[in-house]
Order: C-alpha cells, then sequence, then structure tokens
C-alpha cells in the first residue's frame, strides 16, 4: 500500500482542551429546556435518570411531569403506595426500575434525611443505582467531577478515539471508563456531562451523525481514516426466544377480570388478564397480541370467558373484577390496557 493513501490517525486532544471545547458546543447548541434541568435538584435527577435508564428522552417527558405531580418530593415517594408507583410507572417497561426508585426514595429518607449525597460511592448504594447513574447524578444534581459512560458516551469514543470491539466486553468497559475518567473535567461538570450525551443523540449519532457540526470533528479518529460508520463495532444481534402465553379475557358490566401478577417474571405485581398455564380446547378464542421483552417475543392468545364456568374455577385470590372506572387507578402493563381499550372502544361503538 502506498504510504499516501494511509489515512493518518490524529493526536487526540488534552483532556482539558477536548473538555473546554465539550462545554462550549453544550452552551451553544445542547438541550437547555429538558424538564429535570429546569432546577437540577437532586430528586429530579434521580427520577430522570432512571426513567431514561432504557428509555429515549421523548418518551420519559411526560411520565418525568406527571412523576412530579404525584410524588412531589422523595418523602412524597418513600410514603406512597406501592401500587400507585407502579401505576404512575405504567407503560414504561422495566419494572424493576419503578420498585428501586421506590426503594431509593426510602433509603436516602432513612439513612440521609432525605438528601442525596454528593459523592459516586455513596450514590452506588442506593438501589437502582449503578455507576453510570451514580456519576449522572454527581454531574447533573451537584455540578462535581465524575466518569459518566452511557451508550452515548461509548460511540462518542469509541468513535473519537478509534476504539474497535464489543463495546459489551468487559476489557473494552473498563477502558472506556478509563478514558472518561482521564476526560473529566475539574469544574463545569453539568455542562460536560449534559454537552457528551447531547452530541452523542444529536451529532455523534448512531447513524447518519452530522460530523460536520461537530466540535470534534479535527481530531476525530473515526473521521480521519473513514470509519465513522463502521464504529462503533456493531454488536451481535441478539437471538431471543419466542414464547406462547394464554390469558382469559372476561369483561362484563361490572368490569373485567384481572389479575395481580406475582412479585416474580414480567409484569410483577402489575394487574393483568389471568394467565393460563396451557392453551385450552374448551375456551373459544378471543383475539392475540404480541409483545417484545428484553429476553423473549411474547405471543399471547386471549380466550374468552364470558360464561362464567371457567372464572368460577379460579379461585386465585389474586384475581378481582375491576369496574372499568376503576381502571385509572390500577397499573396494567402497555399491551394488556391497549388490548383492553380496543374491546372497550368496539363496545362503545
Ligand atoms: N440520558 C440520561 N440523562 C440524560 C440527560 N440529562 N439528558 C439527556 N439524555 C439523558
Amino acid at each position: 500500500m502506498s504510504l499516501k493513501n494511509k489515512p493518518v490517525a490524529p493526536t487526540p486532544l488534552a483532556p482539558k482542551t477536548f473538555a473546554e471545547r465539550v462545554v462550549q458546543w453544550q452552551r451553544q447548541h445542547g438541550r437547555h429546556d429538558l424538564p429535570w434541568q429546569a432546577n437540577n435538584q437532586p430528586y429530579h435527577v434521580l427520577v430522570s435518570e432512571l426513567m431514561l435508564q432504557q428509555t429515549q428522552v421523548s418518551t420519559v417527558i411526560p411520565y418525568f411531569n406527571n412523576w412530579l405531580v404525584q410524588f412531589p418530593d422523595i418523602h412524597a415517594l418513600a410514603n406512597a403506595h406501592e401500587d400507585q408507583v407502579l401505576n404512575a410507572w405504567q407503560g414504561l417497561g422495566y419494572y424493576s426500575r419503578a420498585r428501586n426508585l421506590h426503594r431509593a426514595a426510602q433509603y436516602i429518607v432513612a439513612e440521609y434525611s432525605g438528601q442525596l449525597p454528593d459523592a459516586p460511592e455513596l450514590l452506588r448504594e442506593v438501589p437502582g443505582v449503578g455507576p453510570y447513574t451514580a456519576g449522572a447524578i454527581t454531574a447533573f444534581a451537584f455540578d462535581k467531577p465524575a466518569a459518566i459512560v452511557d451508550g452515548n458516551v461509548k460511540r462518542l469514543f469509541a468513535r473519537y478515539f478509534g476504539i474497535a470491539g464489543d463495546l459489551a466486553s468487559s476489557a473494552l468497559n473498563k477502558q472506556l471508563w478509563q478514558l472518561a475518567e482521564r476526560y473529566t473535567p475539574t469544574q463545569n461538570n453539568r455542562s460536560y456531562a449534559q454537552g457528551l450525551l447531547d452530541l452523542g443523540a444529536t451529532v455523534c449519532k448512531p447513524r447518519q451523525p452530522n460530523c460536520n457540526l461537530c466540535p470534534l470533528q479535527e481530531t476525530c479518529n473515526a473521521l480521519a481514516t473513514d470509519r465513522v460508520d463502521t464504529l462503533p463495532t456493531a454488536k451481535k444481534k441478539k437471538q431471543i426466544p419466542t414464547k406462547q402465553g394464554y390469558f382469559l379475557f372476561s369483561l362484563t358490566r361490572a368490569g373485567v377480570l384481572l389479575e395481580q401478577r406475582p412479585s416474580e417474571g414480567i409484569w410483577p405485581r402489575l394487574w393483568s388478564f389471568p394467565e393460563l398455564e396451557q392453551a385450552s380446547h374448551k375456551l373459544s378464542e378471543h383475539g392475540s397480541f404480541k409483545h417484545v421483552f428484553s429476553h423473549y417475543r411474547l405471543n399471547a392468545m386471549v380466550y374468552s370467558a364470558s360464561s362464567a364456568s371457567g372464572v368460577e374455577r379460579l379461585h386465585n385470590t389474586r384475581v378481582q373484577r375491576v369496574a372499568i372506572e376503576e381502571l385509572e387507578h390500577v397499573g396494567l402493563p402497555a399491551p394488556i390496557r391497549k388490548y383492553l381499550d380496543t374491546q372497550l372502544q368496539l363496545l362503545n361503538k
């Protein structure tokens, strides 16, 4: 190969200059109107960060606003009933986050009289708070130095420093966290952390990144070596199994038959159509729905149980008929609520 054609990898900026560029860019072009940025209250940051762990910003915003109406401060959340907490979370998925947030509030009230600590090591002890979230709370709520590495930061660093390989591997994770520590500035930590996330979300996007708008473009390794489209290395598509599920649908004037699910497994403690262990030849088919979880696809068959016969045999105390007017007060999994809403609309036509 001729030397002329081999692209030269640029030397990365020193940490101080890198951070100054990110902070400058954030102030001019970053996001400043996200609801949890309004006053950077630690409780607001905690709630938003747990919601944002697996959900995108646009989906989180209305949930976040509603959450503060229902649980205006950490004491209100700590004292709330779990049903109300799960109800406010319904539709966001990954319900362990809701239970962790509830426990986090109780832990912070018990251990710290309701004031979140401002050090990542202490924050990591809080239920639901891992290394990323501990760093995010330190930077966003307290404007103090802390590394943050989430999917956005991994992508940006993999491109900027030209790091190939499986981002999920522990070796690469370690390398990225070390880089993130080394590049964390000693001041302007809130703007720096927000700048990294905003760059990742709006400029250094997974597909069709806007490199011409990037404040780091002159020294970006991937851009110089023409690897923006191939870094970070694509992860292998996770193969997940498909499972069948069988549910009972019974809607009468008295309401809809619902079962509170156990604490373990999918939809913990939410109210769902009663689940059968296997397919039934006696019941007639009512409909079906599909849902994708992180670990499997659910193909659900719904049987109608309009006659009392099958229903009466459900001696389970978790099964109850819930009046339609009461439905707004109970937590239902999103696909169950959708199925039910469709049926209610059909009835009203
Ligand atoms: N994801 C996690 N925290 C965020 C924040 N503060 N702004 C935008 N996206 C985020």
